[in-house]
């Protein structure tokens, strides 16, 4: 197997646990991280011996905490445009795609692209300290990776109104009572209660499963259209304002003024 930068590999069995490995930046996802999980996915898709995938964040606090905002803070709507493009293609639609389970384990903060990240993946078990909310508005920005469409259909639209539009952090607790978490577990049981899942995904028969995945996902074709609105709509935020103010209070480690236009 490739060695990779920001990415732990683990392959136990039929499962391979896939740790994104960047604590000191709360595993932020930055386009490398990108490149090298559409690389590592590629490599377990191509194993006939794996069966199924546990995707979890390094450290205790964070599974993801978004996109890496010091990366796309000086973008233009073209530049937000391919980023978000290109994020979706190579890790979130990738993972929706993928015709093994892959199963998220939301060990810590999930925001932005992290609960994208997770609502991407087929099922989300959270540890109790779990944290998520897509905080993008408070950037001057909108989620490009898929929030907006995803969070809608996993949780209903009421409360993507309100999450997107508020900016705020859930917990676990709440998480689970919307349906964006299947279970929660303590912190230390968290891995050991996602490989359980994935082994008893893996004794059942893999060609069974890529079918019912396939089937599963017919039924959210006709949202193409969405995924395609929210990148324009993302990548006119960067002509704002609001998106350099807002960008720059979080690089500035200040509250945004927004001035609204
Ligand atoms: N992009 C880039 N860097 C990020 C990041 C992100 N999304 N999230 C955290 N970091 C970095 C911080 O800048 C900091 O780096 P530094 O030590 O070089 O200053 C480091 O990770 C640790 O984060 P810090 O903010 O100091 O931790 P905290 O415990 O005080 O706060 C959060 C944790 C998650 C509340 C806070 O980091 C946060 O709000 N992150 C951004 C979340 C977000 O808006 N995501 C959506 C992006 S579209």
């Amino acid at each position: 197997m490739e060695s990779y930068k920001f990415l732990l590999i683990e392959k136990s069995g039929p499962v391979v646990r896939i740790t994104i490995n960047r604590p000191e930046k709360l595993n932020a996802l930055n386009r490398e991280v990108i490149r090298e999980l559409n690389q590592a996915l590629g490599e377990a898709e191509d194993d006939t011996s794996v069966r199924a995938l546990v995707v979890t964040g390094a450290g205790e606090k964070a599974f993801v905490a978004g996109a890496d905002i010091s990366e796309f803070a000086h973008f233009n709507p073209e530049e937000a445009r391919q980023l978000a493009a290109e994020g979706q293609e190579r890790l979130f639609n990738f993972i929706e795609n993928f015709p093994k389970p892959v199963i998220a384990a939301v060990n810590g903060y999930a925001l932005g692209g992290g609960l994208e990240l997770a609502l991407a993946c087929h099922i989300r078990l959270g540890s109790t300290t779990a944290q998520v909310g897509l905080p993008e508005v408070s950037l001057g920005v909108i989620p490009g990776y898929g929030g907006t469409q995803r969070l809608a259909r996993v949780a209903g639209l009421g409360i993507a109104y309100e999450l997107i539009t508020t900016a705020s952090r859930i917990n676990a607790e709440r998480a689970l009572a919307v349906g964006i978490f299947n279970h929660v577990y303590p912190p230390d049981q968290l891995l050991e209660e996602a490989h359980k899942l994935a082994e008893k995904i893996a004794a059942n028969s893999p060609v069974a499963i890529r079918a019912a995945l396939s089937a599963i996902r017919a039924g959210y074709r006709a949202l193409a259209a969405g995924f395609d609105a929210e990148i324009e709509a993302f990548a006119r935020c960067f002509a704002s304002e609001d998106f350099k103010e807002g960008t720059s209070a979080f690089l500035e480690k200040r509250k945004p003024k927004f001035p609204g236009r």
